[in-house]
């Protein structure tokens, strides 16, 4: 049997930022995270599980943000780094979304939220700096040389080592505008990008990736396991059952349980059977085989799903099987 040692994660080039991430980075969206029943998905004891499991693994790239789980998934990453030195491990954070209700300034990339929000999340993790810090969404509200000018303020005040965008497909245009203003001004650039992609949903091919590639940024994928639809524990006949976060969520089910996704999954099985793995390793190969790919961010709730999908790494698929995955379900863009 494989133990978590054995995986040994490598470590990839993290695009042109001359540093290497593993290559397989660890999420902790779940952390703290309430689901829309009340019940708590991963909670401080399972947290510091995961974490522990990652860190055996070779694992040593964290991805938080400063409102999940309301800030409790900083505090444990801060909490669970106390005992060890946090020079080793690279870790991203994200600001955006509003925290005060009734309150539009703390929402978005403003300066004084901004400012704000940086402090707050540097004294949850317990540290001096993140090594990228990311918009987790595009602030239509804020003219962009305004938000470059603060995030690059971050970066000159060492809060802050590198710039990420979490952003989305239509964003792509506003990404290329944000750095080639700060390439005029001598300012940093995004040299980061967490855009959502996974065996089936593709909207990144085309325009985005182009955007990524010619910029030399580094692409480090959200829900790379489709929430878990990718692992192969819903089924066409039966839907959503078992204990899953999946079930207590009202959009899961109409987004990913499409006749056309579990088409896609048919020929992820085919390709899963053939190098005798699971569904969920499959599609993390398959995404690791991407070109244009950096490293996919792994979420997990146990760790069971942790190392299953971590096992990952290990997968070697034929030109001709990453094809077969590509065209199961086919970028909605190519050609246009
Ligand atoms: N920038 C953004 O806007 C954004 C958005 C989303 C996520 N993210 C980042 O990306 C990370 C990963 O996203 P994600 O959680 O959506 O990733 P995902 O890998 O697509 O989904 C993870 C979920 O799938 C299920 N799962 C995972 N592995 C499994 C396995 N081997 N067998 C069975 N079920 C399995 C688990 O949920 P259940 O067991 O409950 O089904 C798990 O919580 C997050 O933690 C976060 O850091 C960023």
């Amino acid at each position: 049997m494989t133990t978590l040692e054995d995986i040994d994660l490598d470590f990839v080039p993290f695009g042109e930022t001359g540093l290497q991430t593993s290559e397989l980075q660890f999420g902790t969206w779940r952390f703290g995270k309430e689901t829309e029943q009340g019940n708590v998905e991963i909670d401080e004891e399972r947290a510091h599980e995961l974490l522990d499991a990652y860190e055996a693994a070779g694992g040593r790239f964290i991805d938080t943000a400063d409102v999940y789980g309301g800030g409790a998934s900083e505090r444990w990453i801060g909490d669970w780094l106390e005992d060890r030195d946090r020079e080793r491990f690279t870790i991203a954070s994200k600001i955006y979304w509003q925290i005060r209700s009734g309150d539009p300034n703390s929402l978005g990339t403003n300066r004084k939220n901004v400012r704000h929000r940086i402090d707050a999340l540097l004294d949850r993790l317990d540290t001096d700096y993140v090594d990228v810090l990311y918009i987790h969404r595009w602030d239509d509200e804020t003219p962009t040389r305004e938000m470059m000018k603060t995030l690059n303020g971050l970066v000159e005040d060492g809060k802050v080592h590198y710039l990420g965008a979490s952003t989305l497909r239509p964003n792509a245009w506003k990404v290329a505008k944000a750095n080639e203003i700060a390439r005029a001004e001598g300012w940093e650039p995004f040299t980061v990008a967490q855009p959502r992609y996974n065996l089936v949903d593709r909207e990144i091919e085309g325009d985005y990736l182009e955007m990524t590639r010619s910029y030399g940024i580094a692409v480090c994928p959200w829900s790379p396991l489709g929430q878990g639809f990718l692992t192969g524990k819903y089924t066409r006949e039966e839907g959503l059952t078992g204990e899953s976060r999946a079930a207590e969520s009202s959009r899961f089910e109409d987004s990913y349980l499409t006749e056309e996704n579990f088409d896609a999954h048919d020929e992820l099985d085919a390709v899963a059977e053939e190098v005798d793995a699971t569904p969920a390793q499959t599609a993390l190969a398959w995404l690791m085989h991407r070109d244009g790919v950096t490293a996919p961010i792994v979420g997990a709730r146990t760790v069971e799903q942790l190392t299953e999908n971590l096992e990952a790494a290990a997968i070697d698929l034929s030109d001709e099987q990453v094809d077969r995955l590509t065209e199961a379900k086919p970028d909605p863009y190519a050609g246009l």
